[in-house]
């Protein structure tokens, strides 16, 4: 008999959140020891002025910071390794992200390849690259996120494409974790609609897949050493993911409707980063399984509000597109978790019995997506039938992700997925 696993463990970054947070940045970087940091975020960002604010914030704490500013939106392994020869050789002994998940995850891998040099395909996942560990900790990084999304300022991930490969993939380990995120409302109001509404689905589908992810003590025992970031649905995950899912319900829609609603922008950015805690620890399945495929192989969607050349699905769209779905085919494994995800976002699931409530919580979501203007399906995102068996392959590819399944899903469960996900409405 396989011995199940009896331990649980919830790691997180520390977190300093609130309206303004952002002006105490000078005292943290100090408090961390840095004296000269390496700024990093992208064009686009460097244009609303937050991180010329942030050089100036450091600058009068006393703390010198350089900008980089060529951060890729869904970094790739060219993008890092252009990133990481910025930085190479010029005595940084900190770093500051500003921005999205994109700023984030690349300042992760800047600070790794620049502590412990080695090619970047070494500490990327198997089978992909070699998924060596990390040697040791690495130098301060402090977080700021501009939108309410990854949660990346709390997780041990970074996560980049490798187009010569067609695939997406990350590295992955605790060390990799900021050392401290600083979420501050103010950052976000300047997101667009659109990017407001992607990076709340983002938020919602990472708090409601960790919540009926295949729970921990069905799983079999790890030794301390072996054991993943992501050990399933836990008792300690449970509480951020409720709470998160309670939030997008309330708050995602006026926070797309006007920009400005400061107490709904406050809800999201604790939303996101809560939600954050709960799937680093926790850990997602089918839609940001499917998502990877779905980015990765857009060939004509423009989403409004990116400003962008090439075609592109943004993450939070390509998790979401899935999801009702997803959530459909992945109901009877845990009928009452999806039943209770469904109520936390608004739904009346008074009198609904557990053997007739498959349909409550893909329609919630799929009226929560409506209202905030995504695409109704992954038709509209230009995918057919016909593409149908790459995205079943692509999604393979990421067993890491699949394996947290609460129900097992395999190429033709995830061809099912796929064609009820291509029109909702
Ligand atoms: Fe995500």
């Amino acid at each position: 008999m396989v011995e199940v696993e009896t331990v649980l463990v919830m790691e997180t970054a520390p977190i300093k959140f609130g309206v303004n947070a952002t002006a105490e940045i000078a005292f943290d970087l100090r408090r961390l020891g840095v004296t000269r940091a390496l700024l990093v975020t992208d064009r686009n960002l460097m244009k609303t002025g937050l991180p010329d604010r942030v050089r100036k914030l450091a600058a009068e704490g006393g703390v010198q910071v350089e900008i980089y500013d060529g951060v890729h939106v869904e970094p790739t392994d060219a993008s890092l390794e252009a990133a990481v020869s910025f930085a190479q050789g010029r005595n940084f002994d900190g770093f500051i992200s500003v921005g999205g998940g994109s700023s984030i995850d690349t300042a992760k891998v800047v600070n790794l390849l620049t502590t412990y040099p080695a090619p970047l395909l070494d500490y990327v996942n198997k089978p992909i690259g070699k998924g060596l560990p990390v040697p040791g900790p690495l130098k301060p990084h402090i977080a700021v996120p501009t939108t309410a999304g990854t949660g990346s300022e709390t997780t041990a991930v970074a996560v980049l494409d490798i187009p010569a490969l067609k695939v997406k993939t990350g590295i992955s380990h605790r060390y990799l974790r900021p050392s401290l995120g600083i979420v501050d409302p103010l950052n976000t109001i300047t997101c667009p609609p659109m990017v407001t509404a992607a990076a709340g689905l983002d938020v919602l589908t990472h708090a409601v897949e960790s919540y009926t992810t295949r729970p921990y003590n069905a799983r079999p025992k790890y030794n301390p050493a072996e054991r993943p970031a992501y050990i399933g649905a836990n008792p300690l995950s449970d509480i951020w993911c409720e709470k998160a899912i309670e939030y997008v319900g309330r708050y995602l829609r006026r926070a797309v409707m006007n920009g400005l609603d400061l107490e709904a922008r406050t809800y999201m950015a604790l939303a996101a980063t809560i939600a954050g805690i709960g799937f680093g620890n926790a850990g997602v399945h089918i839609p940001h399984g499917l998502a990877y495929p779905v980015a990765g192989m857009v060939r004509n969607y423009w989403p409004p509000d990116y400003q962008t050349e090439e075609p592109l699905v943004p993450h939070g769209i390509s998790v979401v597109v899935t999801a009702p779905a997803a959530f459909r085919f992945t109901y009877p494994a845990a009928p009452e978790r999806h039943l209770k995800a469904a109520a936390l976002l608004g739904a009346d699931v008074s009198g609904v019995a557990v053997t007739e409530g498959a349909e409550v919580l893909p329609r919630t979501l799929i009226g929560l997506m409506r209202d905030v203007g995504i695409p109704n399906g992954l038709a509209a995102l230009g995918y057919g039938e016909a593409d149908i068996p790459a995205l079943v392959e692509g999604a393979l590819k990421q067993q890491r992700i699949l394996v947290n399944s609460p129900r097992d899903v395999g190429a033709e469960e995830l061809k099912r997925i796929l064609l009820d996900a291509m029109v909702y409405w």
